[in-house]
């Protein structure tokens, strides 16, 4: 095993207690997407769009890492040991996997505990509420938004996501949907690449590209299985 790539979405953190998107209770059946994840939502009604992250930063912050992110904090820490090379890329904006002790984390929607300013592009370390509209700490506007990637926006970290995909040997896929691109589209690219692909999920659903292998149920029993698997196999 040299080049190790995991790609995980909301199923991961659902066991932790946060709401993933398209469950019967997700959160796009509370919230309308073109409200309060997209551009337009937020020059439209910024303080209902900083209402709705506020209330995800803090209850993030309420919660803890489960089994499953301690368990790819630990595969990161025997991949790097053993000379191999491992990516955690994300499209959570939680910070479950840096608390579980993931340290190579790619956060390709951005992330909650960070502020991003419209006037100046500064990104500053944020775990308070955006909806008092506070001053950028650089250029001093009040034009804070959350430093989150919305529909219609480019994700964060594709360049180095391509690269790391580019000479992949086995990419992870854990707790997503697979229905927003690229995120949707990694494990495409991996394989193409010559990877060996494992989904990691509580349920099949239509439409999934081909794996390798899938293992289903839930992330905090399947990912500690699989790690422990991975891990003790000799020629990885
Ligand atoms: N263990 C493992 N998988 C789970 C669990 C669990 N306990 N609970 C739910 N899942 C799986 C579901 O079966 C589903 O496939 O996690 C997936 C969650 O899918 P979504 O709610 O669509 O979340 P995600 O795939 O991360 O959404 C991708 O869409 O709206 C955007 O920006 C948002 O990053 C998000 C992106």
């Amino acid at each position: 095993m040299t080049n190790l790539v995991v790609l995980t979405g909301a199923g991961i953190s659902a066991e932790s207690g946060l709401a993933t998107f398209r469950a019967s209770d997700g959160l796009w059946e509370n919230h309308r997407i073109e409200d309060v994840a997209t551009p337009e939502g937020f020059a439209r009604n910024p303080d209902l769009v900083h209402r709705f992250y506020d209330g995800r930063r803090a209850q993030a912050a309420t919660v803890e890492p489960n089994p499953a992110h301690q368990a790819l904090a630990r595969l990161e820490t025997s991949v790097t040991a053993a000379g191999g090379r491992f990516t955690l890329i994300t499209q959570n904006i939680d910070d479950l996997h840096e608390r579980a002790g993931s340290y190579r984390v790619l956060h390709m929607h951005g992330e909650l505990n960070s502020a991003l300013c419209s006037t100046c592009g500064a990104r500053t370390p944020w775990t308070g509420p955006l909806g008092d509209h506070p001053n950028c700490p650089v250029c001093h506007d009040p034009a804070l938004r959350p430093d989150v990637v919305w529909f219609g926006e480019v994700p964060y970290h594709l360049d180095r996501i391509e690269r790391v995909l580019d000479d992949c040997d086995l990419f992870v896929v854990i707790g997503t949907s697979g229905v927003v691109y690229p995120a949707a589209g990694l494990a495409s690219l991996a394989r193409a690449a010559g990877a060996r692909t494992i989904l990691l999920n509580l349920e099949e659903q239509e439409g999934w590209v081909r794996y390798d292998e899938v293992r289903l149920g839930p992330a905090t029993e399947v990912v500690p299985q699989f790690v422990a698997d991975v891990t003790s196999r000799p020629d990885w």
